[in-house]
């Protein structure tokens, strides 16, 4: 099987590091984390949600396909005075050193994968989980934003490539430099259910442009009853779904769905 193609590297991995530093799913997944040890947080990236556990006190791994998000991730535990262990894998080749009671993932399934490989992460989770352990999952809905639904059809697919916006997000970091992001869509395939875009990072120092990478990213959707099946041929036969992280009962109106599989 291929390496799951993310765009989580150099400046994006950078970008992510500096600016995606909080959100609901800290405390939401923490919660059960703070119930449930030792804990996995599977695609961790730079630490977003395991940083902030491992200083609760929580005992947390975390593993990443990206070999520059994990980097970064270590080298802000470092400066914070903690060593945790971090590993680079990807969820379908998952092979920790331990059993966990909890494992998250975040943000993370569906994107840069093939389907195979994302029934196979779910059957390595089952694996690597106690008998009495929990998985949790979120899962941005195909009919979502992100997922550009209205590009399905065969005339908005014709449309593809979109132009690149002329403009992009742009922040300024810690220590003064900019970075800028770019993406476009460029492609839909409605039997994978998956959409291929593209991202255009910039890094400017004093006005100056210092960096520019384009990284693609595929990303597939998947419908609620879709991955209750999978999680059922993964080996887990009780499952919860939630409404984005409120602990709701889903509605068509959410935009993630977080799945909490026991084997
Ligand atoms: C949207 S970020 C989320 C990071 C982190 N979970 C968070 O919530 O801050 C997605 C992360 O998943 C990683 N990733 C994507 N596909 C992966 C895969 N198949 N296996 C492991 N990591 C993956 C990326 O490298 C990236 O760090």
């Amino acid at each position: 099987m291929s390496t799951p193609q993310t765009w989580h590297y150099g400046l994006v991995a950078e970008w992510w590091a500096e600016f995606n530093t909080d959100g609901p799913e800290v405390d939401y997944f923490g919660r059960f984390v703070e119930q449930g040890q030792p804990a996995l947080d599977a695609g961790c990236g730079a630490g977003r949600l395991l940083l902030p556990w491992l200083h609760a006190g929580y005992d947390v791994d975390g593993c990443d396909v990206s070999a520059d998000m994990i980097e970064l991730c270590r080298a802000r535990a470092r400066r914070e005075g903690l060593d945790p262990t971090l590993l680079v894998q990807a969820l379908h080749e998952l092979d920790p050193p331990r059993r966990y009671r909890t494992i998250v993932a975040c943000g993370v399934l569906g994107l840069g994968s093939s389907r195979p490989q994302d029934q196979e992460a779910l059957r390595r989770f089952h694996t690597w989980l106690e008998p009495d352990g929990t998985l949790l999952f979120d899962n941005q809905v195909p009919y979502g934003p992100q997922m550009r639904w209205s590009l399905w059809p065969k005339e908005e697919r014709a449309r593809l490539p979109e132009a690149w916006p002329t403009a992009g997000t742009r922040r300024r970091a810690g220590d003064g430099s900019e970075y800028e992001l770019r993406s476009r869509a460029v492609s839909v395939d409605p039997l994978d259910q998956s959409v291929l875009l593209e991202l255009r990072a910039e890094k400017w120092r004093d006005g100056v442009l210092v960096a520019a990478e384009e990284h693609p990213l595929t990303m597939r959707g998947y419908l609620r009853d879709e991955l209750l099946l999978m999680l059922d041929r993964a080996g887990f036969h009780s499952v919860d779904v939630r409404g984005d992280y409120t602990g709701e009962a889903p509605t068509p109106d959410h935009e993630f769905l977080v799945y909490r599989a026991r084997p």
